[in-house]
């Protein structure tokens, strides 16, 4: 009897630990209900997602392309993290008016800032395609024509189902070309700035405390959503109103311990937890630190005139912590990915996976599939890294050649398509190129360019490498493309788009900065990217079939989809872990902790004065639980790049928080989960109301929320 209730314990424990994954909203009914309700969620899966009635679905947008917010008022107040506001914020700022510096507060609507371009987008209903977007492809002989077969019937079936005049349909593939869901969208283009507080809450911490626990950081900030008379998405005009939500949050004010059920909503962007074990390997050892090192020495160089210029500061700001952001992932997903075992754990499952191919006489069809990825991964290779190194170096990381590359595509488009396209094109980029310039200096670019083309030459595979990278001085090929090259300043580059198709050509290729990218591009393009794509495309195809035979052979396993920027749920709960031998981590941090970290002065960990006084005189509200002010938490929810400002939510489906990074222990989640290092970062909700309410003074703003206690105050 013992030893049942023990077993039984046991049985418990084991499906509480296995969390992790990134589920459809349509599809939880089954087993992600009986689980989330055993975590301890009190709602149903209906709640969640109901294609007739509003559910938690319609307050979760995603915002602005690559983040999602929460809707919390019945105004269209939306909120998301300071950081997926950054460039809105960064745009209305200037060294006078310095919003990223001061923070900002629209105290009444007509205060709030427009933003062009700026977009939120809801789902209005998902449903399963598959048969149709497959229909007509057994039949064809290649991969080829079957990959083109179904992309047109999925632009034929995205103009022809049926949807409302003001939305979209998209068609996404899930499971790697294994299932095709079709998302009823609808796009608001009216997005106004409403708060946001200053860096040194909003973006506390900085790159230092960027993935890393305990945290302490005011990650959010708070915009509008504007609409027609109609309810429906508009282009900016000042006749629009606040959008009336068919779902808004309420927000707890009583958080959650450790142990409780949570969950986050959002718009995951990319993970590749199928990959086999030869991938995994090759991540680590060879593609992660390549890109490591190009970005370690770009980044180096643009924090030393950070530091000394105010006005560099501002321009390279939302740069350099997007270049940063991927530099410290990787390593800290290189160093969990080894610390698990990850490939070894890949290994074993393969085992199992031959053999279970075996016993079920399914050889001819996924016999080969393993030794594939092996010949593949190793062919691979070289192609990989030099595409890395190209894409790092001369697209990312070195602006003078990023911007050449705009002209190179723009001769190739006169190649290809002929003066019409070229012209097009042409003004495009004009148009644009003052935002660009606007945030370039040549000094910064010219010190980064030494370097990144100093390592370029020297470790980017010899055989793809152009002819004037072989052997190069550096410095001396720095010197002359930043004395004499156009692409160093806004006018010179303006006066090389000037006249027609022929003389740009003309000019541009006596540019010795044109020269070089130029060089650089036909090496990739004549010498890597053919055999890339073509391995490439090779490698897609096998995982398509991997995935389908795991789908077949593992059924029981928790096969979750891989994040593809469209909707999930993943759950969890509130929970500490342990980074490393003898030490642990709390799941909470509090107010207590920024002061801890306090520097004056110092451009990642200063403190506002005003909060040091409401620190001092313990003013927290209603918003302090006994004489603390809480500020972040942790859980095992399973989220990737894109969950940022994602809600978080109670097992009652208020909002407890937003989600804005994951702990660098286990950074490694979008490889290999492991719920016992995962774990994903909220702000807490009640640090944000008292930001709003007792640092800004927004009474208006508190005004319209929703506020809930769900247990007593002590
Ligand atoms: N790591 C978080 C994410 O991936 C936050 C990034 C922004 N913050 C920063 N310090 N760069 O987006
Ligand atoms: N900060 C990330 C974002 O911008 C979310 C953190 C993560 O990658 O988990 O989406």
């Amino acid at each position: 009897m013992k030893f049942l209730k023990l077993a039984l314990v046991l049985f418990v424990f084991q499906t509480q630990a296995q969390q992790g994954g990134m589920w459809i909203p349509s599809l939880l009914k089954g087993m992600n209900e009986t689980e989330m309700k055993s975590l301890g969620m009190k709602i149903s899966a209906k709640d969640i997602y109901d294609a007739n009635q509003s559910s938690l679905k319609d307050a979760v947008p995603q915002f602005d392309g690559g983040c999602t917010a929460e809707v919390i008022s019945d105004k269209g107040l939306i909120l998301t993290n300071h950081h997926c506001g950054f460039d809105a914020i960064q745009n209305h700022s200037t060294v006078e008016h310095d919003y990223l510096r001061d923070g900002f507060w629209a105290y009444k609507m007509e205060d709030e800032l427009t933003n062009p371009n700026m977009t939120v987008m809801f789902v209005v209903r998902i449903e399963d395609v598959t048969t149709k977007v497959m229909e007509g492809i057994t039949t064809l002989a290649t991969e080829a024509e079957k990959q083109k077969k179904i992309q047109d019937n999925i632009s034929s079936l995205s103009n022809s189902l049926p949807k409302e005049s003001w939305q979209e349909n998209k068609i996404r593939t899930f499971y790697d070309g294994n299932q095709y869901l079709l998302f009823v969208t609808e796009t608001f283009k009216d997005i106004r700035f409403v708060g946001a507080p200053p860096s040194s809450i909003g973006k506390f911490g900085s790159d230092t405390d960027n993935w890393v626990w305990p945290r302490h950081t005011g990650d959010f900030s708070l915009f509008r959503i504007y609409a027609d008379k109609n309810n429906h998405p508009a282009a900016y005009s000042a006749d629009n109103v606040p959008y009336k939500p068919k779902k808004f949050f309420p927000i707890s004010t009583s958080g959650v311990k450790e142990n409780d059920f949570t969950m986050v909503m959002g718009y995951p962007g990319r993970t590749q937890e199928y990959l086999p074990s030869v991938a995994v390997n090759q991540i680590v050892e060879t593609l992660n630190p390549a890109k490591i090192e190009v970005r370690d020495a770009a980044l180096k160089v643009q924090d030393r005139f950070m530091r000394k210029d105010q006005a560099i500061k501002i321009q390279y700001a939302s740069k350099y912590a997007g270049v940063a952001n991927y530099w410290k992932k990787w390593m800290g997903e290189t160093k969990g990915l080894k610390k698990a075992n990850a490939v070894a754990a890949k290994q074993k499952f393969e085992k199992q996976f031959q053999e279970k191919v075996i016993q079920v006489g399914k050889q001819a069809e996924y016999g080969n599939l393993l030794s594939d990825f092996e010949k593949n991964y190793a062919e691979i290779k070289d192609y990989a890294l030099a595409r890395d190194y190209f894409t790092e170096v001369a697209l990312r990381n070195t602006e003078i050649l990023s911007v050449g590359y705009k002209l190179y595509q723009l001769e190739q488009l006169l190649a290809s398509k002929g003066e019409q396209s070229f012209n097009d094109r042409k003004n495009t980029l004009s148009k644009g190129i003052d935002d660009f310039y606007k945030d370039y200096n040549a000094e910064v670019d010219k010190n980064v360019f030494e370097q990144l083309i100093q390592l370029y030459a020297a470790k980017s595979p010899k055989q793809f490498l152009p002819e004037s990278l072989l052997n190069v001085d550096a410095s001396q090929l720095t010197n002359a493309i930043f004395s004499n090259s156009k692409l160093t300043s806004l006018n010179a580059f303006r006066e090389l788009l000037e006249g027609d198709s022929k003389t740009v050509i003309e000019k541009i290729n006596n540019d010795n900065g044109y020269q070089l990218i130029k060089a650089m591009a036909n090496a990739y393009t004549s010498k890597v990217a053919p055999t890339y794509d073509a391995l490439n495309l090779k490698n897609i195809a096998t995982q398509r079939t991997y995935m389908k035979a795991i789908l077949e052979l593992f059924p029981n396993q928790r096969n979750f989809p891989d994040a593809n920027s469209t909707l999930r749920v993943t759950y969890g709960k509130v929970k500490g872990y342990e980074p490393n031998d003898a030490v642990y981590y709390e799941p909470f941090t509090t107010l207590d902790g920024v002061m801890e970290k306090y520097i004056p002065g110092d451009y990642e960990f200063d403190v506002p004065k005003k909060l040091i006084e409401l620190y001092q005189t313990k003013d927290y509200g209603t918003y302090g639980v006994n004489g603390k002010m809480p500020v972040c938490f942790i859980a095992t929810n399973h989220t990737t790049g894109g969950n940022s400002g994602s809600p978080a939510l109670d097992a009652n489906g208020n909002l407890i928080g937003l989600n804005f990074d994951r702990v660098w222990e286990g950074t490694m989640s979008d490889i290999f989960y492991s719920p016992d290092i995962c774990r994903n970062i909220m702000v807490d909700a009640r640090f944000v109301l008292f930001i709003i309410d007792k640092f800004a003074g927004a009474q208006n703003i508190i005004n319209e929320l929703k506020l809930v206690q769900t247990t007593k105050k002590k």
